[in-house]
């Protein structure tokens, strides 16, 4: 399933024997000096290519030449855009591009390297890093459940990074933490692709558990009776419609004694049909994805187990399916949250929220530093963002920034809605304490002030990857489908916490 490994060599580019050698170049029209002996000993291809202005350097834009009497059989040059504007984000995109183009050429290894003009002060630690990072992105594809094609292509093992000799000790600081994350980032894709049936809140426990006894997690799993016993009302409204068990899942990674953890939580609904208040059947397949929160929590502590830093980090998943019943909650129904206010439910499709405000509350007794919750919660960030950031909202200034610059750093990029006071009064209930829908204007910002009626005490990030945990098309740099948005900016966050 898209596992490779990564490693780096340090010879000259001619030199590097291997069946795809992929070379990122900013835009330009000349050859850069470093590719100049490359380009001799291929008899001048790269010349040809940026002469002829069949390849300009522009973002995503590739060439692929047969260098012939050079070492590499085929050399791909990968666009990283304007010169000013290369940035480990344009360098790992860049990765993934020439990935996902070794994958369709069937290249069981790929070499990459950055022409040395082109990096734009991008330390080379961060060069090894966004280079696996792209590469995993790139290189993955889902092919567990159905038989291969009969011209099926290998996949891609090895990805080297060429570098100097004087970097390759940074690279290869970074390269370790590439490969962290692009575990995590296996794991949480795999998990988000998994249809509802298979991936159920049972199975998100397992692998949790599984997770715990690799590296040593402390994993606490609570069944239906647990959380009635635990008063999670709002989870269990959502869960009293579905025969599919749910679970309540923490898991605990301890990497600094008793200092105060940071929590991740994410969203598990292992499939929203929307409940009573039924979603139309067009495209309603989809919403086996609306787990993609859960599955970044797991891929996150996938990464964590490997690069082991010292914090303490909780990881929260609130799981269920939710569906229409005899037994399912209904709309004008009241019920009773952890935390002790009542909820009044107007809409059953607006589920995410019933089942983290929960898991929101419980996070309490942790004393936790600082809470971060991941949900695919609302259509009206799609609306609002698109595919291409994350909808952000909290209640503390600094942590919202420090979530943002992690997001930054991953190339998951965050932008910031207001949870201004107005917003709160849509949601006022005649009968209960909050009602759970606040109606169409202003989705995304009602779903996030639902969730704030339920924090108190720490500071607290919420993030609505509704748009970004999946694609309905392919890029030049992604398959269609999950692309499991979190992973990176869970790790960034947490290492730079950590001060590594
Ligand atoms: N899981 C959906 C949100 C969603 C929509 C995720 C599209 C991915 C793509 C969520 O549970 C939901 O149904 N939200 C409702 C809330 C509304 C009823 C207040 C929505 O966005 O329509
Ligand atoms: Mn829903
Ligand atoms: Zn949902």
């Amino acid at each position: 399933m898209s596992e490779f490994t990564s490693g780096a060599v340090s010879v000259p580019l001619a030199q590097v024997e291997t069946p795809l050698l992929a070379v990122a170049l900013a835009q330009g029209n000349v050859v850069p000096g470093s590719l100049a002996e490359l380009d001799r000993a291929a008899g001048g291809v790269v010349t040809r290519a940026i002469g002829s202005g069949d390849f300009r350097g522009k973002r995503d834009e590739t060439a692929l030449l047969y260098p012939g009497s050079a070492k590499p059989e085929r050399l791909l040059l990968v666009g990283l855009g304007k010169p000013g504007e290369v940035t480990r984000t344009a360098i790992r995109r860049a990765a993934a591009v020439a990935a996902k183009r070794a994958r369709a050429l069937g290249a069981k290894q790929l070499a990459f390297a950055v022409a040395a003009e082109s990096r734009n002060g991008v330390p080379a630690r961060d060069l090894g890093q966004v280079v696996v990072e792209g590469v995993a992105q790139g290189a993955w594809a889902f092919t567990e459940l159905k038989a291969p094609p009969d011209d099926a292509k290998p996949e891609l093992e090895s990805v080297a990074l060429v570098c100097d000799t004087k970097d390759a000790k940074e690279v290869g600081a970074g390269r370790r933490v590439g490969d962290a994350i692009a575990a995590g980032h296996r794991l949480t894709r795999y998990l988000q692709m998994l249809p509802g049936n298979v991936c159920t809140p049972t199975y998100l426990a397992e692998r949790a558990k599984q997770l715990a006894d690799r590296y040593g997690f402390t994993p606490t799993v609570l069944d239906r009776a647990q959380m009635k016993q635990e008063g999670m009302g709002a989870l269990l409204a959502v869960a009293q419609g579905t025969e599919q068990e749910p679970r309540f899942i923490v898991l605990e990674y301890r990497g600094a004694g008793a200092a105060p953890p940071v929590a991740i939580v994410g969203k598990g609904v292992t499939f929203d049909s929307g409940g009573i208040s039924i979603k139309p059947a067009q495209n309603m397949e989809d919403m086996k994805f609306d787990m993609s929160g859960a599955a970044a929590v797991l891929g996150t502590f996938e990464a964590l187990g490997r690069l082991a830093p010292t914090l303490n980090v909780v990881g929260l998943i609130p799981a269920t399916e939710n569906l229409p019943s005899g037994t399912a909650v209904k709309p004008g129904d009241v019920i009773k949250s952890h935390f002790g206010k009542t909820i009044e439910i107007i809409n059953t499709d607006a589920e995410g929220r019933l089942i983290l405000c929960d898991a929101l509350s419980y996070v309490r007794r942790f004393k936790p530093a600082a809470v971060i919750d991941i949900a695919t919660l609302t259509g009206a960030v799609v609306v609002a963002l698109g595919q291409y950031a994350i909808g952000e909202m909290g209640n503390d200034e600094a942590l919202l920034a420090e979530v943002r610059d992690a997001g930054e750093r991953a190339g998951e990029r965050c932008w910031p809605l207001p949870l201004w006071e107005d917003y709160r009064d849509l949601l006022k209930s005649e009968i209960a304490d909050v009602k759970n829908s606040g109606g169409r204007g202003a989705g995304t910002i009602t779903g996030g002030w639902f969730l704030r009626e339920f924090v108190e005490g720490y500071p607290w990030v919420h993030l609505d990857i509704a748009g970004t945990a999946y694609t309905d098309g392919e890029g030049p740099q992604q398959a269609k489908g999950p692309t499991a948005v979190g992973v990176r900016l869970f790790t960034e966050f947490v290492l730079k916490r950590a001060g590594a």
